[in-house]
């Protein structure tokens, strides 16, 4: 779905008018992307129960890499939001197509990791018996199991939580997704969390493209704020994407010890996605002969 002008109008939003097109399949795969300044993709299949987000890899790396070459080809200027699983890795994979393409732009590649934020406001509030919308828990890493890190030491407003509190919450929140998995026993992923996530990503992306100023959110991109090649953490977005990675600021001894293990699994799954186009263009160029 794009929007664009000269269909009927679908709603209005502040000062512009959005409308409403459908595309599908490959052969309207390029009509969909020509002009356009936000690209948000969720394509590919969904976990069963039983799976990890990388066990989607396989399927869903192909489907990214086919729309990056799509989006260098149709608009390289476009900022792009990643949901595609695993994102540990197909922002990865996206950033190697993009660079031979000639079009990467690490400010314009964001993976969505809104759905954890989204998650730990909600179960944070629960617990306080507040409203998710009065509270910020900054959630950093990427967007699987343990590389999925709330920093609830940093929760604003400022409030403390008994151990047994940060052993749930901290479970809950990196497990959210996989408890919708289960729950709909085959029928799909938390694909609500998603929308409502993609919206709200995509909503502050378009706040930042119209030169809004002041807007900060939590997102998995190219950094260095933990040597790793892609992190999630704050970012303040503006009109050319990523103006600023924000530093992680103070981790807690226990935060600091789920840090490093997240970040051997996250090393492991960003090499993943980059080998995995390395091999594609190897395979591709030997078929050529
Ligand atoms: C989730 O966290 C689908 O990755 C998505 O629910």
């Amino acid at each position: 779905m794009r929007f664009s002008a000269g269909e009927r109008p679908f709603s209005t939003y502040a000062l512009f008018t959005f409308f409403v097109r459908g595309f599908l399949g490959q052969p309207q795969l390029e009509d969909a992307l020509i002009g356009m300044d936000l690209v948000i993709i969720p394509a590919g299949v969904p976990r069963k129960p039983g799976m990890t987000r990388d066990d989607l890899f396989n399927i869903n790396a192909g489907i990214v890499k086919t729309l990056c070459e799509a989006i260098a080809k149709c608009c390289p200027k476009a900022i792009a939001n990643f949901i595609s699983n695993p994102v540990n890795s197909t922002v990865p994979i996206a950033a190697e197509v993009f660079k031979s393409a000639g079009t990467y732009d690490p400010k314009r590649l964001l993976g969505v990791t809104m759905l954890n934020v989204v998650r730990a406001n909600t179960f944070v509030a629960e617990v306080l018996g507040v409203d998710p919308r009065d509270v910020d828990v900054p959630v950093v890493g990427g967007h699987a199991g343990i590389t999925i890190l709330p920093l609830l030491s940093q929760i604003k407003p400022p409030c403390s939580f008994t151990p047994k509190e940060i052993e749930y919450l901290t479970d809950r929140i990196q497990n959210g997704g996989t408890e919708v998995v289960e729950a709909k026993a085959g029928a799909g992923s938390a694909t609500l969390t998603m929308a409502y996530a993609a919206v709200k990503f995509a909503d502050a992306c378009l706040h930042a493209l119209r030169g809004d100023a002041g807007i900060i959110e939590c997102a998995y991109v190219a950094s260095q704020v933990a040597e790793l090649p892609f992190f999630a953490s704050k970012v303040r977005l503006g009109r050319g994407g990523v103006e600023e990675i924000l530093p992680l600021g103070p981790l807690n001894d226990s935060e600091r010890e789920s840090l490093e293990k997240a970040k051997k699994e996250l090393a492991a799954s960003i090499e993943k996605g980059i080998s995995f186009i390395r091999k594609s263009v190897v395979d591709d160029s030997s078929s050529r002969k």
